[in-house]
């Protein structure tokens, strides 16, 4: 999924859609033109409640709603007539005089780090919005609850058992930073399949001709789908220039070494479209436009087949395995079915002539999340209440876990290309043995440079997950398997914690007086976590080990991971098989 997913105007809409849905706007208005005041009639019977009789109101209702229809615009025009760039140049001279400032670097000067709620631009519903910022009731808050849909923010400090926060502490100096994050917020993925909004949207439509709703669900009377499919929203786009402020902020003391050797930082990403418009968003937020001279972007390939740590799963075959690769959906299905129980037949007072299921429901939740990040507010999002939000949350944990976290079989072989290459970062010693997902292509000192100080890679959820996990980092998997009949009362793993819209993981490096060697920290959303599970380092107050340590426990992991065997042979798993270390064995 490479290519720019093309947008299409309503009236190009795909096969999906046009027969029915053009169908019944003829049905729908033929009738009102030529059945007049009988139609009128059937209407109020049909509508029951609060709708008049005239005529015009009688029209207005059975004007198609189009219900569930997309409703897409293509931005820019192809050929826009005035478009002369002679005479706009970009750069005319005379800029006035400026004078570069120090580096800002608040994770190394400040007391405190600066908190990231990340909601700007986004409406919670009325039923929640006391304050978008903040819990509306005591822990409750909506953006949050989104599983991996939520918008990133900051994680309490202690939160991940170290009490600890991003600053460096008093007795350390920063020395380095590896990033690597998540996209921003994006349309779901794609459209055609038929299943979550964009299917929901196309049942609806299918059936809007005997489709009547009433009270809480009378918006769909109005309701089009919006939603592109697979791209980066506006909202988004802000998510990713913000995080690359926000980490020149922190971070930006670490250029003068760059400033000192006279090289670039090289960023990665992969190809796909909202990768790559979130690396360059970012890196607009880091160093600013025009970005020209600045930075050298490296743009590695998603495609099946191809070697890519940023995308391992277009290389382990067993991926596309559903009991495999997908093994989250069914359990995730499982739930849903219990959380929604209720809530299905709620709803169904609300509706005639289309059967809700259970997926239709879930569907309604996911719509209020990527309606929000794409257009800034959903309806949808007013039809549940704070349990039926924490139900949703949850089962996006439940996907995440069984199929890309610590409880699934392929999880810590896919993390471990990159894992390899932090080791060889933080080395500065060239990977051996490609036998993973790198790719020796890539690894030269051009593409691949060794001894920056400063390090972004861009990538998805499922691959911050798969890292963690082969990172051997435990603590999230503490509470073991995830039940799919209720909610434990003690989580370790939240997907909107660890995988949300922009997740980021700083791998940050300390020099301290208070220890005699170089030390990491990882630092997940701003969240400290505790690394004394791993082979030679200790339960440290602030989180860290030695980096010599940290890397003997990597190359341990790196040993004991076998690619081959995990991507490439038949992985046969028992009934009622189950891991806390995303490892088969
Ligand atoms: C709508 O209802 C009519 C009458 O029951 C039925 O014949 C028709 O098939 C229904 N349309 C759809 C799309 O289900
Ligand atoms: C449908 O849209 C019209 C015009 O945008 C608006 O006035 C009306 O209130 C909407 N109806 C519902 C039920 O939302
Ligand atoms: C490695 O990356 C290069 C450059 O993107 C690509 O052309 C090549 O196909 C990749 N090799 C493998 C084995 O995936
Ligand atoms: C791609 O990955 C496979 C499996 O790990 C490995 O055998 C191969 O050498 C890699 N190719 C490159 C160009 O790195
Ligand atoms: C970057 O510069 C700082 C300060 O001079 C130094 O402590 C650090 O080791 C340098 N980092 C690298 C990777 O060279
Ligand atoms: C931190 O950096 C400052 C200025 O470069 C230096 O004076 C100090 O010794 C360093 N402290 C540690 C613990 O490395
Ligand atoms: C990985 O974590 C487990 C459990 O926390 C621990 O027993 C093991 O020693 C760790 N392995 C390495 C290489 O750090
Ligand atoms: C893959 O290569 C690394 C060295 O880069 C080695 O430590 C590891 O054992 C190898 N894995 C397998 C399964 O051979
Ligand atoms: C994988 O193993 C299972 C059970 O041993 C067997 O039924 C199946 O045919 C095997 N599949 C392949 C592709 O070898």
């Amino acid at each position: 999924m490479g290519g720019q997913s093309r947008l299409y105007l309503s009236d190009s809409s795909p096969p999906l859609y046009s027969s029915s849905a053009r169908r019944s706007l003829f049905l729908r208005v033929g009738a009102a033109f030529f059945a007049g005041f009988l139609i009128c009639l059937a209407v109020v019977a049909r509508y029951a409640s609060n709708r008049s009789c005239l005529p015009f109101s009688a029209f207005a209702a059975l004007l198609p709603t189009d219900v569930g229809t997309p409703e897409w615009h293509q931005y820019p025009p192809a050929e826009p007539t005035n478009a002369f760039p002679s005479a706009f140049p970009s750069n005319v001279g005379y800029p006035g005089r400026t004078q570069a400032g120090a580096e800002p670097g608040v994770a190394a000067t400040a007391p405190a780090y600066p908190l990231h709620s990340n909601v700007a631009h986004l409406v919670p519903p009325t039923r929640f919005s006391q304050d978008n910022t903040k819990a509306t009731t005591k822990d409750f808050n909506i953006f949050r609850s989104w599983g991996s849909s939520s918008p990133w923010y900051s994680i309490p400090r202690g939160k991940f058992g170290v009490d600890s926060s991003p600053e460096a502490p008093d007795t350390c100096n920063i020395t380095g930073v590896h990033l690597l994050h998540r996209h921003g917020a994006r349309y779901p993925a794609d459209y055609a399949s038929g299943s979550g909004p964009s299917g929901f949207a196309s049942r609806l439509s299918k059936n809007a001709e005997n489709i009547t709703v009433t009270g809480p669900l009378s918006f769909l009377d109005n309701w089009t789908y919006k939603l592109g499919s697979e791209g980066l929203t506006p909202f988004g786009r802000s998510q990713l220039f913000d995080l690359g402020v926000s980490m020149r902020m922190r971070y930006g003391f670490l250029l003068k070494n760059f400033s000192e050797t006279s090289s670039l930082p090289v960023f990665r990403t992969d190809s796909q479209t909202r990768m790559l418009d979130s690396a360059h968003n970012f890196a607009l937020g880091f160093f600013g436009y025009p970005l020209e001279g600045q930075y050298q972007q490296e743009i590695m390939i998603e495609a099946r087949g191809i070697n890519n740590t940023l995308a391992p799963y277009r290389s382990c075959p067993n991926n596309d395995i559903p009991n495999i690769g997908y093994r989250g959906a069914p359990l995730t299905d499982a739930w849903n079915a219990v959380y929604l129980r209720d809530t299905v037949p709620r709803l169904q007072r609300h509706v005639d002539g289309f059967e809700l299921g259970v997926r239709d429901v879930y569907a309604m939740q996911e719509l209020c999340a990527y309606e929000t990040v794409a257009l800034g507010y959903s309806k949808f999002c007013e039809l549940f209440t704070e349990k039926e939000w924490e139900g949703f949350d949850y089962s996006s944990d439940i996907h995440y876990w069984y199929s890309v976290a610590w409880g699934s079989p392929i999880a810590r072989a896919q993390g471990i290309g990159y894992v390899q290459e932090l080791v060889s970062r933080l080395t500065q010693t060239p990977i051996e043995t490609h036998n993973s997902s790198t790719n020796a292509t890539l690894h030269n000192t051009v593409t691949f440079p060794l001894g920056d100080s400063l390090y972004v890679d861009a990538t998805h959820e499922t691959v911050v997950l798969n890292v963690l996990a082969a990172l051997n980092i435990s603590s999230f998997a503490a509470m073991g398997q995830l039940p799919t009949d209720h909610i434990p009362k003690r989580r370790t793993f939240r997907s909107t914690e660890l995988a949300p819209f922009a997740t980021n993981v700083q791998f940050q490096l300390l020099s301290c007086s208070t220890e005699p060697d170089p030390q990491i920290r990882v630092i997940v959303n701003d969240g400290v976590v505790p690394l004394a599970n791993l082979d030679g380092c200790q339960d440290h107050p602030d989180g860290m080990c030695s980096i010599h340590a940290f890397v003997d426990a990597q190359k341990e992991n790196i040993r004991s991971t076998d690619w081959n065997f995990v991507c490439n042979t038949n992985l046969t798993l028992p009934d009622g098989w189950k891991t806390t270390t995303g490892y088969p064995v």
